[in-house]
């Protein structure tokens, strides 16, 4: 077996995931795979494995789970997000929020599982956001795209903190992690002045690579800073 920390990207065609590919590609004794939704839009990035995954489809989400047999550490980037209060916001678009924000993070943490069995450090970040955050929105003047996005964002803060009460006993390290505000297709929806991707991504794979099981079920900001749920 391999040395190498296997890191494997899930949403890294543009944005903060391909920031992350791109800062994990030049890090010595690392083998990094990404995936796209279509790989004809995958941009070739030197030492980055690209393959095909769409969060939300079983067939896809198994089949690149069958092309890779051992991974480190997960990064489970992708999501969507908009400006969609819950009062506006149809029922049924409320569910696309859960079907990408949720449920598909479940669907791939549960193909990868034997991925992440096959190797020790068992590693799984969800990407978060503070506008998932209880105590945080319930202030006054909360910040982010809050509304159904943060809705999803809080779900899916709790099926990181399941996921790792249930596999804790096989030294799973498993974290929500708030990228920043980082000047994106979906940061930009927030206005200009949000950081470059690559800033939050150099932050993340360092927080990333400290992490212990000490560490998992915490809530945490990309500097490292821990975040109330
Ligand atoms: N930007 C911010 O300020 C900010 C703040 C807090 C949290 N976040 C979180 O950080 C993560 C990355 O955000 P970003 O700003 O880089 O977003 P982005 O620019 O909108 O990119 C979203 C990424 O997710 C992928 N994706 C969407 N739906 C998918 C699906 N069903 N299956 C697979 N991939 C899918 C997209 O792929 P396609 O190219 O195929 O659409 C794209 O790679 C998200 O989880 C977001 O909620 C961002």
């Amino acid at each position: 077996m391999s040395s190498d920390q296997i890191v494997l990207v899930i949403g890294a065609s543009r944005g903060v995931g391909l920031a992350l590919v791109q800062e994990l590609a030049v890090k010595p004794n690392t083998q990094t795979i990404g995936t796209v939704r279509d790989l004809n839009a995958a941009l070739d990035v030197p030492n980055v494995k690209f393959i095909a995954l769409d969060m939300t489809d079983d067939e896809s989400v198994a089949k690149a789970a069958s092309e890779i047999p051992e991974i480190d550490t997960l990064i489970i980037n992708a999501g969507m997000g908009k400006r969609d209060p819950v009062t506006t916001i149809s029922t049924a678009d409320l569910g696309t929020y859960l079907t990408v924000n949720v449920l598909g993070p479940h669907r791939v943490i549960r193909a990868l599982l034997p991925a992440l069995r096959a190797r020790k450090t068992r590693r799984i970040i969800a990407m978060s956001s503070t506008s998932g955050s209880l105590g945080g929105q319930a202030l006054p003047g909360s910040i982010g795209l809050a509304g159904a996005y943060g809705t999803s964002k809080a779900a899916l803060n709790m099926l990181s903190v399941q996921f790792h009460n249930e596999l804790q006993s096989e030294g799973f390290t498993i974290v929500p992690v708030h990228p920043g505000w980082v000047d994106t297709d979906m940061g930009k929806l927030h206005g200009p002045g949000g950081m470059p991707p690559a800033t939050s991504a150099k932050a993340i794979v360092k927080l990333v690579d400290g992490l212990t099981t000490k560490e998992s079920a915490t809530f945490y900001k990309f500097d490292g800073e821990k975040l109330a749920w």
